[in-house]
């Protein structure tokens, strides 16, 4: 069991890519902690994280980022409050807070120090902000398993975590998207196929991210779920998710789920398509690039844009890294 984090800088072919499009005023560099690439920021935290305490009622939604995590979020917040659709009106980040968004944001040059603006604790200090929370606790964190808090992986709490998982084609093309939006990168998108399949990018190496988890797929406080799975039938990943959290969802209960789950409502809903984050992004002039965090919602799009040169490789990376896992992918 992971009880310290041993640092090391990143290197290899392309971090020199790595370090001329995504670096930003909030973001001035990357290191790996226990072999996962994080931002140098993460230093002061890691360690924090490790040693949390953890409550048998939290419920952890945990992803390599761009596979689902906000749509299986707003699933499990739902469920988890017997579908209070007026609560969950409230922001997702503070009723379903990010572990990792501290460590992931310096945002000490740019926003501090800026009067007009309050940051709230869950931007100021995630794992304080979590610490703080009344039980029960909902909590996001793309932070693979080997460095998730090492109560959490203890066979006697009972906290839960529902895993999403995406395919690595379709992944990368939204985490591209994201990057641009929502982190500063600068680059174009086959540098950032470099990037992604040379497991360069925050929380990579990919596989093993998802491989992690898989392992534990057995475990009952573990549920393990698809995008694509979601995509072809919500309703069902709904029932088994409802089952896993101890609720038994009526039919009309799942309908009315689906109905507020689907893409057109997730994109029209200002609690969970980060528009508000978006625009403090442009009104402080962090980030400049236009698009939509709930973007288009689709199985198969990475294959449509990469070159067949990608493609390929993807194909070949994924049939080694998966080989005999037992996991994969439409
Ligand atoms: P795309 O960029 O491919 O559209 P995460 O929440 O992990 O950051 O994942 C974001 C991805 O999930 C985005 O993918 C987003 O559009 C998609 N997504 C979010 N809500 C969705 C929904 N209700 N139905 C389908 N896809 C959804």
């Amino acid at each position: 069991m992971t009880t310290e984090i041993k640092y090391a800088d990143v290197d290899g072919q392309v971090s020199e890519i790595l370090n001329k499009t995504f670096v930003t005023s909030f973001r001035n560099g990357y290191l790996k902690a226990n072999d996962v690439v994080l931002p140098v920021y993460y230093r002061k935290f890691g360690q924090r994280i490790l040693d949390m305490e953890i409550r048998d009622d939290d419920v952890w939604v945990c992803s390599y980022p761009k596979t689902g995590t906000t749509w299986t979020q707003e699933m499990v917040w739902c469920i988890s409050s017997d579908l209070d659709f007026e609560g969950a009106k409230q922001f997702l980040p503070e009723r379903f807070p990010f572990l990792d968004h501290t460590p992931l944001f310096d945002y000490e040059k740019d926003l501090l120090e800026k009067p007009d603006l309050k940051l709230p604790l869950y931007v100021l200090d995630s794992i304080e902000y979590i610490n703080r929370m009344k039980s029960p606790r909902y909590i996001k964190t793309h932070l693979p398993y080997k460095l998730l808090p090492t109560k959490l992986k203890d066979q006697s709490t009972k906290a839960k975590i529902v895993y999403v998982a995406r395919n690595a084609k379709d992944t990368c093309l939204s985490y591209f998207h994201h990057c641009r939006l929502l982190e500063g990168y600068k680059g174009n998108f086959d540098d950032f196929c470099k990037l992604f399949t040379s497991d360069s990018l925050c929380f990579s190496p990919f596989f093993d991210h998802l491989l992690g988890y898989w392992e534990q797929r057995n475990d009952p406080r573990v549920l393990f779920l698809k995008y694509e799975d979601m995509k072809r039938d919500l309703r069902s990943v709904i029932r088994r998710t409802g089952k896993f959290l101890g609720k038994d969802l009526a039919d009309d209960q799942v309908l009315a789920l689906e109905d507020h789950l689907s893409f057109e409502s997730m994109k029209n809903n200002r609690a969970v398509n980060y528009e508000p984050v978006i625009e403090i992004n442009k009104t402080y002039n962090l980030i400049d690039a236009d698009g939509s965090f709930m973007r288009s919602g689709k199985v198969g799009g990475g294959k449509e844009k990469m070159s067949q040169e990608f493609v390929k490789l993807f194909d070949e990376w994924e049939g080694e890294c998966l080989e005999n896992s037992g996991l994969s992918f439409d």
